[in-house]
């Protein structure tokens, strides 16, 4: 079986990956990593990054967090060392517009105090 395919059966949002024509799975390689919280976040901010790059380039991209529970897995298949930690996998392929909209809370809602 096809790699891609074989990733995607390690998550339940197979329909993701296996609909892209690209996956990419992104690591953070522990062995120069100081401080957890800074690395994820930077992390964070680079997979957002490549979600917006990808956007800017007129391409659909998803975020696939539940892969994470299958990581170890994920590493074999792909074969890469145990100290790359698994961050996501970005699912992308060019937008089939369905017309859905997310639904967002307003701002007001989410500041907990002001001063
Ligand atoms: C940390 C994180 C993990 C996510 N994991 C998944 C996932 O496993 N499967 C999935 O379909 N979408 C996943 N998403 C994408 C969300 O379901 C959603 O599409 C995205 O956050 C944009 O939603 P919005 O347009 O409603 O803001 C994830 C998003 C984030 C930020």
């Amino acid at each position: 079986m096809e790699i891609r395919q074989q990733l995607a059966a390690l998550t339940r949002y197979r329909h993701i990956i296996s609909g892209a024509p690209v996956a990419i799975a992104v690591f953070c390689d522990r062995t120069v990593m100081y401080n957890d919280v800074k690395d994820h976040q930077a992390m964070g901010a680079c997979l957002q990054n490549m979600l917006l790059a990808a956007h800017g380039l007129g391409l659909g991209a998803v975020w696939l967090g539940e892969i994470l529970k299958s990581a170890a897995e994920v590493g074999r298949l792909l074969g890469v060392s145990s100290a790359m930690e698994l961050m996501a996998v970005l699912a992308i392929g060019y937008p089939a517009d369905t017309g859905q909209r997310s639904i967002r809370k307003d701002a007001e809602e989410l500041v907990l105090a002001e001063f």
